[in-house]
């Protein structure tokens, strides 16, 4: 067995936005522990708290109760300061609408430098970097494009670039893909395995499209602002192209939260009629679901 690290670990996490005096709970006791150099999706309907979760893990929002630290970072506890550090550092971020993860004036070279220059790399070491990066995300003949001269995926490949530029042990993207049409969009996923096997980032991916699955060996299901499934693959990708070899026996799991709870499917319940009430029965080594009509 591999010994693994926890890297990312979130517990019970609230998130509640006010709005006058209407509360929306984006997340509602969420846990997850993501293990250093793992590449999970997290997938789930719109407004189901995905970007909330993903804001708060790259320090652009703090939640409202709960626990969440990142690496040796927790994240309820920093200062402005703090946090600044962290998002040059820790952490990089893909954003969904491809402009708004590049300059226009800049070309692909120089938007991968912008991170470092704030991070007071010399030029010369920014250079190089940056042509790496650019070279590892199959842009090597587009470096001095700006983004305008570039398909919506080679700006995503630039982003990314971007986002890796200051070498964070963590990568963040929401809905990269969402933009792109399927075919960009797979070879965009695959970057993100070769990219977990040339620097050991820790990915996140956020996405509406299930079909993820077929990219990653973890995928949790988001509901409500909860953590509801999980399914889990054995997973390899390939060094060169990042492409993702997925075990076809797929795993599914309901997640239990430490305070016992769990989320049933709601075509479960509703097959077996089970509204409000349920008896719970321990037998055999399983826990069982009784629907109220059989126990009388
Ligand atoms: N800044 C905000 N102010 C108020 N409500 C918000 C804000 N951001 C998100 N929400 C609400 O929180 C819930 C989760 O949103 P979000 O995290 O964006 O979901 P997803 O990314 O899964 O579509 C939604 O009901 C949304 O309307
Ligand atoms: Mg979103």
């Amino acid at each position: 067995m591999t010994s693994t690290t926890a890297y990312i670990v979130c517990e019970d996490l609230f998130k509640i936005y006010k709005i006058a005096d209407l509360e929306v709970v984006a997340l509602r006791g969420l846990d997850l522990v993501v293990d250093e150099g793992e590449v999970v999706a997290v997938v789930g309907a719109s407004g189901s708290g995905k970007s909330t979760l993903l804001n708060i893990l790259a320090g652009y929002d703090t939640p409202s109760a709960g626990r969440v630290s990142v690496g040796q970072t927790d994240l309820l506890r920093m200062t402005s300061k703090d946090v600044e550090t962290y998002r040059r550092h820790e952490v990089g971020f893909v954003w969904q609408q491809t402009s708004r993860n590049l300059f226009p004036y800049l070309t692909a070279l120089e938007n991968v430098s912008l991170p470092m220059m704030l991070t007071n790399v010399p030029s010369k070491e920014r250079e190089e970097k940056a042509r790496y990066l650019l070279e590892t995300v199959g842009l090597s003949d587009r470096m001095d494009h700006t983004p305008e001269k570039l398909s919506g995926g080679e700006q995503q490949r630039v982003a990314i670039g971007v986002a890796l530029s200051n070498t964070p042990p963590l990568l963040l993207a929401d809905e990269p893909t969402g933009e792109l049409d399927d075919a960009t969009a797979s070879e965009v996923l695959d970057l993100f395995g070769k990219i977990n096997q040339e620097f050991n980032t820790t990915i996140m991916i956020v996405s509406h499209d299930p079909d993820i699955a077929y990219k990653v060996g973890r995928l949790v299901m988001i509901r409500d602002g909860k953590m509801s499934t999980e399914v889990r693959r054995k997973v390899s990708y390939e060094k060169i192209s990042g492409e993702a070899q997925v075990d076809a026996k797929l795993e599914e799991f309901t997640l239990v939260d430490g305070a016992g709870r769990v989320q049933i499917p709601k075509e479960y319940l509703d097959q077996l009629q089970i509204k409000e009430r349920a008896r719970v029965v321990v037998e055999d080594g399983r826990v069982t679901l009784v629907p109220e009509e059989e126990q009388k």
